[in-house]
């Protein structure tokens, strides 16, 4: 059985929703609120450690109803259940999708193609945690009896963002391991990276679900042969592990057998940080931890399959986020954390987001004419307030923007924690209310700077409120970003687990790369002749 597919713009709540944002475009929720004085109870979810508040969006019950209607159109819940039931949801590719299969109980089933793969991954994870506690009790050695001090990550796109980016989230409960990530091909990478180790007591650890990928294998080639400077081929076997479903590339390159982690083509990249992709994390924070992070995104996972999803934190997320992209044309999102351990998680984000998302073409295979994947991006509070915020408060653009807190601090500096948690929510306060003339007059503001002072407000943002920064919370904030993408997908008809759009710029590179290296000279347009020659001539 394959997804539905149907153009959501035909569907009659698409209708009803295009109607009504002609009656509510320029209401202002400072109205909605006066109005109904039980608004922000209607409009929030209250969920496990979760305290989502949707409240401060431009949408009314009637809006809410249609979305929810929309859902029922676009089959949303026949979709959510060919998903984790393993069918082959990434047509394109022929691949099914079961990331949730990685976090679930070992009694739970799922089957690719009538087989089911709970066993292998528990094995996996087996090798995952005995390896870990081997490294971290200090038990494998390298090749002259020294204990592992550091662990180099070398992998792009999902085999770096997610280790990379929850790796610096928990590093709270980091151990005594220090973790570095190799991912640009630029080589000052590497290099910097390189100047703070020392071979005798660094693990490798090589990420790639392709193990083709030129960046990551670039890396290693460096790193493998920086490694050799100081000792021989033999050594390779004590510092060198790999994630790959290629088996054959890892052991060509060098690597024991012993010493891979299988991962599955059932697993896309951005979405594998579940996998031994996150052995990196695993490593760095402790099997527990990394086990605790998959058992918050299996909750969520329950959570999103099983709750009517007028009370579905990533589905009403995903409707609400449909809203502003296609009826008022927003054309980005924020995602601000008041925490600055999650500094990397809007970059993280953008792969999954925008590498899923990002489709021009429907699942018919036609041209699309409507608005899909949304533009991501945001820093963490309170820097970013000093940052662009002034756009988001008095620009032209509208830009929704998710406010992500946590109740409790982690090092629990109260008079910190105070101000934090005072301006996370003073901005979404600020956002919505604005500052209207006659509160600027009143301030005594000559009439002259009277326009200029003046905050249109009626700017929409979603609080979640999480009670503490642990590995379970950052599990389920994850996994509530991966299904928020999976509906969004549905509802826009699109395949969101390709990525075709990067292979383009690949292969010209390829091609670029070898006539660097020799005097041929494809046919290339004037400006990237001139470029190349440019290059050429300087290098
Ligand atoms: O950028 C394209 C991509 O295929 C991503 O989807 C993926 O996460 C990344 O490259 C790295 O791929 P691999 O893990 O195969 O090296």
């Amino acid at each position: 059985m394959s997804l539905p597919n149907v153009n959501p713009t035909t569907t009659s709540s698409w209708k009803k929703l295009s109607e009504h944002f002609e009656e509510i475009k320029n209401v202002h929720m400072k109205d909605l609120f006066a109005k109904d004085g039980n608004r922000a109870n209607k409009f929030t979810i209250r969920w496990d450690d979760f305290y989502v508040d949707f409240s401060k969006n431009r949408i009314t019950e009637e809006t809410f109803k249609y979305l929810l209607e929309l859902t029922d159109e676009v089959k949303l819940k026949d979709a959510i259940e060919s998903q984790f039931s393993g069918e082959i949801i990434n047509e394109t590719e022929e691949r099914a999708v079961l990331h949730t299969a990685l976090r679930a109980p070992k009694t739970t089933v799922f089957k690719v193609e009538g087989v089911n793969v709970m066993p292998e991954i528990y094995e996996v994870k087996a090798k995952i945690e005995a390896f870990t506690n081997d490294v971290v009790n200090g038990h494998l050695k390298g090749y002259t009896g020294k204990t592992f001090t550091d662990v180099v990550n070398i992998g792009i796109g999902g085999s770096d963002l997610g280790p990379a980016m929850v790796v610096d989230s928990l590093q709270y409960y980091k151990n005594q391991l220090t973790t570095h990530f190799v991912s640009n091909v630029d080589g000052d990478h590497v290099n910097e990276v390189i100047k703070k180790l020392n071979p005798e007591t660094t693990l490798f650890v090589i990420v790639s679900k392709t193990f083709t990928t030129q960046e990551t294998l670039s890396n290693a080639n460096t790193l493998k042969s920086w490694f050799l400077k100081f000792t021989s081929e033999d050594a390779i076997a004590k510092h060198f592990v790999a994630v790959s479903t290629n088996i054959k590339n890892v052991k060509a390159f060098g690597i024991d057998e012993n010493n891979i982690f299988p991962m599955w083509d059932w697993v896309g990249g951005r979405f594998s940080l579940w996998s031994a992709v996150g052995l990196t994390i695993s490593l760095a924070v402790g099997y527990i931890n990394f086990d605790n992070l998959l058992k918050g995104a299996h909750k969520m996972d329950e959570h999103f399959k099983n709750e009517d999803f007028s009370t579905n934190i990533p589905v009403v997320l995903a409707l609400i986020s449909v809203w502003y992209n296609n009826f008022f044309k927003a054309e980005s999102e924020a995602v601000i954390p008041y925490s600055q351990y999650l500094n990397q998680f809007a970059t993280y984000l953008q792969q999954g987001i925008m590498e899923s998302n990002g489709k021009s073409v429907d699942r018919n295979g036609n041209p699309i004419d409507y608005q899909t994947g949304t533009i991501i991006w945001g820093e963490p509070g309170t820097n970013s307030q000093h940052a662009f915020f002034q756009l988001i408060h008095q620009g032209t653009k509208l830009i929704p923007a998710d406010f992500i807190g946590f109740k409790k601090s982690l090092h629990g500096n109260q008079d910190h924690q105070d101000k934090l948690i005072s301006n996370f929510l003073a901005q979404t306060e600020a956002l919505l209310n604005g500052k209207t003339k006659a509160d600027v007059k009143a301030e005594g503001t000559s009439n002259t700077l009277l326009p200029f002072k003046i905050f249109e407000g009626n700017k929409p943002t979603n609080t979640l409120f999480i009670n503490k920064l642990l590995p379970e919370s950052l599990g389920k904030l994850i996994a509530l970003y991966e299904h928020k993408i999976f509906v969004q997908g549905i509802i826009w008809n699109i395949f969101s687990y390709d990525q075709f759009g990067v292979e383009l710029g690949k292969q010209l590179a390829s091609k670029i790369l070898q006539e660097i290296n020799s005097s041929s000279d494809n046919e290339h347009d004037s400006s990237t002749h001139n470029l190349l020659n440019y290059y050429k001539e300087n290098s």
